[in-house]
């Protein structure tokens, strides 16, 4: 993905005190491990909704460069499996040595609808920005997700999508300034927080805690705040205006 970083903007922005967890941070460095969102920000507002306890076991899924996965050992003091299917499992442990998190952080490269984990191993799940790449068909939460937490155990996710499901006949029934980010954005896997809600509650394994799109515009604002930062060459937010693209968070309990 070709980028221009605005790293006065990123220095800027990044400094919001109205999330004083990722304040922390060095701008420099969060953008170093851009994966396509703002994932500090998002997990900040995540993390507000879940019960994060020193030791538990998390497992991050989809953990990109192990930014998140950095951030929830150092902010909650967890032991952290970060897992991804692509991004190798040394560079990430290059990262996570050099914050000195050696021994909570184990970095794994896996598919996610391969988990070597046993059923009932986690405390807590998180998904940033990654869900809607592998758990959008209906056998994906109920066989492989929801069984690796603990009965009562959270999962916690994030995805980008609609406020709204486009009804009628795709593509069509698109707005035209989305169309052209069918293909570059992955538009065809987003979603409602509505839709996930229901996907999640189909599983009749969970209840499902939160379904918003972050307070206020929060989820829009992200999204066109980090896309100027990193200079996207897709200027999706931008072009939207704030009518139809958020970030949804999910927060899911399982019961059964
Ligand atoms: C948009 S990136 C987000 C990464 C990270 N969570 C962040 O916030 O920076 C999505 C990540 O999901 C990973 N991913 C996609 N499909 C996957 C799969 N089937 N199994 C495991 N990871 C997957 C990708 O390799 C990528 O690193």
């Amino acid at each position: 993905m070709a980028t221009n970083v605005n790293m006065e903007l990123a220095r800027k922005l990044l400094r919001n005190e109205d999330f004083p967890r990722t304040c922390k941070y060095e701008p420099d460095w969060m953008v170093s491990l851009d994966m396509g969102c703002p994932t500090l920000w998002l997990l900040e507002r995540l993390c507000e909704k879940m019960d994060l306890k020193p030791g538990m076991r998390v497992l991050d899924l989809g953990c990109g460069k192990a930014g998140g996965a950095i951030f929830l050992a150092k902010e909650f003091d967890v032991q952290v499996w970060a897992v991804d299917n692509a991004v190798s499992q040394t560079e990430n442990w290059e990262r996570i040595k050099q914050m000195g998190l050696e021994a909570q952080i184990f970095p794994l490269r896996s598919d996610a609808r391969e988990l070597p984990f046993p059923k009932d191993f986690f405390d807590a799940i998180i998904c940033v920005n990654s869900l809607f790449f592998f758990a959008t068909e209906d056998i994906y939460l109920k066989h492989h997700l929801i069984p690796r937490v603990k009965l009562g155990g959270q999962i916690g996710s994030v995805v980008p999508g609609f406020y709204t499901e486009f009804q009628g006949t795709l593509l069509d029934d698109i707005p035209a300034h989305l169309r052209q980010y069918w293909e570059s954005c992955m538009l065809y896997t987003w979603h409602s927080a509505e839709w996930w809600k229901r996907h999640w509650l189909k599983t009749e394994q969970v209840e499902v805690e939160v379904a918003d799109n972050f307070p206020d515009k929060e989820g829009y604002l992200t999204y066109l705040e980090w896309e100027r930062i990193i200079g996207y060459p897709e200027k999706i937010a931008q072009d939207d205006e704030g009518r139809n693209i958020t970030f949804s968070r999910l927060v899911i309990r399982r019961r059964r």
